[in-house]
């Protein structure tokens, strides 16, 4: 049957037969001739790339955010300059799960952003979260190893979720968001998006401030329940797929509004909690929410390979106007991500089409293994006579690094007066869950908790939502030896 798009080889040369392989008489041997049944099977073989360590299922899509408000006071970041619209991907995803797994398992929700702006990529890598777990870097493998799987059997294993949280006090913020009605949204349009650390935005005065990202849903926030949530992980396990793919498809474009809260640059030495410390939150009553902008996702990838397994996105990249903070998790994440990049997908990531800014890329970045842009050419060094780019001092925001001309040593945090690691999650609990969320909270703690806990760390545990609040607590112990007796 002759066609008009004839299949080709990789190399575009039409070939005889979808169906067949070349072999000697019909029963034959196979030949090693058959040049286009070794290149099909051997590119099956190659199909996949590592899947991320973390976050490895996902799914995304493309849109566009809008400036709406005027912020120039505090950054002068092209981005978020008035009326600038800049071309948008997001990649939604759960932390623990490996790449098959069900969308709605209990898990905080990743948010990658990458803003294809005039002045390279701005990457905001968040979760729907505003906290973590941890404050520094040098716990996330073993935090993240006592999410995955065990050693032995290769199960998860709840007694090691809580061996490590009740070890680690910082984390009993999130672990409340965690078990709350926002532990599982119903889909990822009903979720808020956060960039979680404080950030520094410097404006074009050189003034500079410290500042937290709030992605408000347009769509409401609205959740599974645990119930819900493990039946859907059997009937759709791609539920929160499906759901932003048919929304967008549909015509249903999902938004959200971009607010910031704003410290002034001299508040940070004695406010009253660490504004640094990824496991806080910076109390609207203190820093109110300032509207800056409206999100859109309207257009679904075409290849999903290509467009979304093969994003990358990085913490680091940062373009002028907006900086690091010297939070602990933020720095360690710079390194992190290009990192795991270079591994997963190889030395020339960027070239990808998806990962490729629009802005000029005049790097003295050369070779290396699937290398297709061709670089800044010659000279291929730097310094040079021969009119190459140079770098230029007044791009510098490197100097949030305050802190650096002190000793060098390990420690915690200096405290800030009112630190400590279970106030926030406390006035979660007690201020902001209404009593119905608290009872489904309770029930979710008390669940996860009467799943192969040991006898320790169950205590631990009691002792660690005691902490959190005495009769959220005791109502916890409670219903988890009701459960077990
Ligand atoms: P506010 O009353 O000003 O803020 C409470 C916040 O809680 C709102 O942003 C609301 O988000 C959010 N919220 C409502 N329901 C839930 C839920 N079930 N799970 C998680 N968050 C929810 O108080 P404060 O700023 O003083 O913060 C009090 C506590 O609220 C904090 O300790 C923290 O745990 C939590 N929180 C604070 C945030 C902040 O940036 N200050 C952000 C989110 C939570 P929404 O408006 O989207 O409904
Ligand atoms: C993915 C490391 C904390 C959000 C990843 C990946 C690594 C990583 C290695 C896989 C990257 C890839 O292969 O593409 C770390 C380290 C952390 C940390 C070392 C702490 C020190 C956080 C925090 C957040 C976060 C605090 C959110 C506030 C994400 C998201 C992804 C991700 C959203 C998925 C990105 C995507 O969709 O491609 N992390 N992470 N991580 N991380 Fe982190």
């Amino acid at each position: 049957m002759s066609s008009a798009r004839p299949t080709t080889t990789n190399a575009g040369i039409p070939v005889a037969s979808d169906d067949h392989s070349l072999t000697a008489g019909p029963n034959g041997p196979v030949l090693l001739q058959d040049h286009y049944l070794i290149e099909k099977n051997a590119q099956f073989n190659r199909e996949r790339v590592p899947e991320r360590v973390v976050h490895a299922k996902g799914g995304g899509a493309f849109g566009f955010f809008e400036v709406t408000e005027d912020v120039s006071q505090y950054t002068k970041a092209a981005v978020f300059q008035p009326g600038t619209k800049t071309e948008t991907l997001v990649r939604f995803s759960s932390v623990a799960g490996e790449l098959g797994s069900p969308d709605t398992w209990r898990d905080p929700r990743g948010t990658a952003i990458k803003f294809y702006t005039t002045e390279g990529n701005y990457d905001l890598v968040g979760n729907n979260t505003p906290v973590f777990f941890i404050r520094d870097a040098i716990k996330f493998p073993d935090f993240i190893r006592s999410q995955k799987r065990r050693a032995d059997n290769h199960l998860r294993d709840h007694d090691m979720q809580w061996d490590f949280w009740t070890h680690c006090p910082e984390s009993a913020h999130q672990v409340t968001w965690l078990m709350g009605d926002r532990g599982i949204p119903r889909t990822w349009r009903h979720m808020n998006m956060y960039g979680s650390h404080t950030f520094m935005w410097v404006n074009a005065a050189g003034e500079k401030f410290w500042v937290k990202y709030h992605f408000k849903t347009d769509q409401g926030h609205d959740f599974l329940t645990q119930a819900e949530a493990d039946r859907l992980a059997g009937e759709d396990a791609d539920h929160h797929i499906r759901d932003l793919w048919s929304a967008i498809k549909g015509g249903e474009h999902p938004s959200w509004t971009l607010y910031v809260q704003v410290m002034p640059f001299e508040d940070a030495a004695d406010y009253r909690f660490n504004p640094f410390d990824l496991t806080k939150v910076w109390p609207h009553s203190d820093y109110p929410l300032i509207k800056v902008g409206r999100f859109v996702l309207n257009r679904n990838p075409e290849n999903y390979f290509a467009q979304i397994e093969q994003a990358a996105f990085e913490p680091a990249n940062m373009v002028p106007g907006i900086g690091a903070s010297p939070d602990k998790m933020l720095q360690g994440r710079l390194f992190s991500y290009p990192d795991a990049h270079r591994y997963r997908i190889g030395t020339n990531y960027m070239d990808l089409p998806v990962n490729r800014p629009v802005a000029p890329v005049n790097s003295y970045a050369k070779d290396g293994s699937m290398r297709f842009s061709f670089g800044v050419g010659d000279p291929v060094y730097a310094p040079n006579s021969y009119s190459g780019p140079h770098a230029d001092a007044s791009y510098d925001t490197d100097d949030s690094a305050h802190g650096i001309e002190q000793e060098v040593i390990r420690s915690a945090y200096q405290l800030h007066s009112e630190d400590d690691d279970f106030g926030q999650p406390g006035a979660l609990v007690r201020n902001v869950f209404s009593d119905e969320q608290r009872a489904r909270f309770i029930d979710n703690v008390a669940g996860h908790l009467s799943k192969g806990v040991s006898k320790p760390i169950l205590e631990r545990a009691f002792d660690y939502w005691r902490s959190v609040d005495k009769d959220t607590g005791d109502k916890i112990a409670e219903k988890v030896q009701s459960n077990l007796s």
